[in-house]
């Protein structure tokens, strides 16, 4: 039996998780919990799972949550909140794994402890890889931890890479859906709506990645991910464009055998391959082989798409570029949200950022979380700065 942590429980990710446990009551159980603001599925799950601790993303959610457990006989939930509830549900002695699924940086504290406490990680929080991957590996590699990819082209290339060893590798293609726009002409990108970014075309996810998602950061996060989890320069990160979504990446060997990942677009396949690592259990998952039949792969085009561009530069430079990366457009996709900026603000923004961003490589977690203000705040002033000549 694997006693599961769930951070970011409430979320599309933390759902799929416990639609998995709950399908198999005999290979997993959930220990603890870790939501954000939404108190009335936290509730629900609480009542649900009885997890023996549950973390709410501040003192007031968690005292509200702890009255209705209170109110309806339980009590033998305990109710934690903030970043340090996060790392009590991350590091609950029980736990042997922890899904990492709480999105942005406000994942990193519980991720890294998590590792530091030897508890095998399904990662789906990718920006803490982005901003920290450097110091998260290096933590997984001493204590022997394994850093299990949730997130979908990660999981397939992991599952390739079983097939030949490390250094018989040439390089891996990330499979990019191309987002709602990939068709749209250049001059139409202004003028997209938060209501179409946010449909996407193949994966239903939570708010931020489908904005990603149709930038393509997303893909350039992902770049930066596959760099730091399969320790690969980014010039063996490649991205093809590929609508289906049906291949969910390869890997190609030097003998010149591409091996891909092929099944149904449902994260609970790479949750389930995550947490049932290394055997593979039995499922309804199942693949339409007739959808195999029109199978179409492209190159990204990074005129329209420059976020890619961007993340290409800030993955060569790693360190502060890459925090800055992702801080920038968690930024700038909440003010596109907000409906502050047009679409294209959020490369520019980004790139701004970028541009002002000191080359240096934080050594400690806190060392990132300070740079990771640092561009936030810059991000803010660039915002700041458009809103004002907009007005002039
Ligand atoms: N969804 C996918 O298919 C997918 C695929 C690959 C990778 N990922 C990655 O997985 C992560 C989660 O994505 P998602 O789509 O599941 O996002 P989501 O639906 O927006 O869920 C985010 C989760 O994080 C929680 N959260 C947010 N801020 C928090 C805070 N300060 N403290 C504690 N919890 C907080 C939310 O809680 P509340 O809802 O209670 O506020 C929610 O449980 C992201 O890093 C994303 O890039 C997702």
């Amino acid at each position: 039996m694997k006693h599961v942590a769930i951070l970011g429980s409430t979320g599309s990710i933390g759902q799929s998780t416990l639609n998995i446990v709950e399908s198999y009551p005999e290979r997993f159980a959930v220990a603890s919990l870790a939501a954000g603001r939404n108190i009335d599925a936290a509730f629900d799950q609480c009542i649900r799972w009885r997890p023996r601790v549950v973390s709410m993303a501040s003192e007031e959610l968690a005292a509200a949550l702890a009255r209705r457990l209170r109110d309806k006989g339980v009590t033998a939930t305990e109710v934690v909140w903030g970043s340090e509830g996060a790392v009590r549900v991350a590091t609950v002695p029980e736990v042997d794994f922890v899904v990492s699924a709480i999105v942005g940086v406000a994942g990193l504290e519980a991720t890294y402890a998590a590792v530091r406490a030897g508890k095998t990680i399904g990662l789906a929080n990718k920006e803490a890889m982005v901003a920290a991957g450097e110091i998260l590996t290096a933590a997984a590699r001493e204590k022997n931890v394994a850093l299990l990819p949730i997130d979908s082209e990660h999981n397939a290339i992991h599952q390739c890479m079983r097939a030949g060893a490390r250094r018989e590798v040439r390089q891996i293609w990330l499979t990019a859906s191309g987002g709602p726009f990939r068709t749209l002409p250049a001059p139409e990108f202004r003028n997209i709506t938060v209501e179409q970014a946010l449909h996407h075309p193949t994966w239903v996810m939570g708010r931020r990645i489908t904005i990603d998602s149709a930038t393509l950061l997303n893909k350039g996060l992902e770049i930066i991910e596959a760099c730091r989890l399969f320790d690969l320069p980014p010039s063996a990160i490649k991205v093809t464009v590929h609508p289906q979504s049906t291949v969910h990446s390869l890997v190609e060997y030097v003998d010149g055998s591409l091996l891909a990942q092929i099944s149904v677009t449902d994260m609970r396949l790479p949750i389930l391959y995550a947490l049932s690592y290394p055997e593979r259990v039995p499922s309804d998952l199942r693949f339409d082989m007739a959808s195999l039949a029109d199978l179409h792969f492209e190159p990204p085009d990074l005129e329209r798409f420059p976020c890619l561009r961007l993340a290409y530069e800030a993955a060569e430079k790693g360190g502060a570029h890459a925090i800055a990366l992702n801080a920038a457009d968690e930024i700038a996709v909440q003010a596109f949200l907000e409906r502050v900026i047009p679409f294209t603000g959020i490369p520019d923004t980004i790139g701004q950022v970028l541009q002002a961003t000191r080359e240096t490589h934080p050594a400690t977690i806190k060392e990132v979380l300070a740079l990771d203000g640092q561009a936030r705040e810059l991000a803010r002033e660039v915002l700041a700065g458009r809103e004002a000549s907009q007005r002039c």
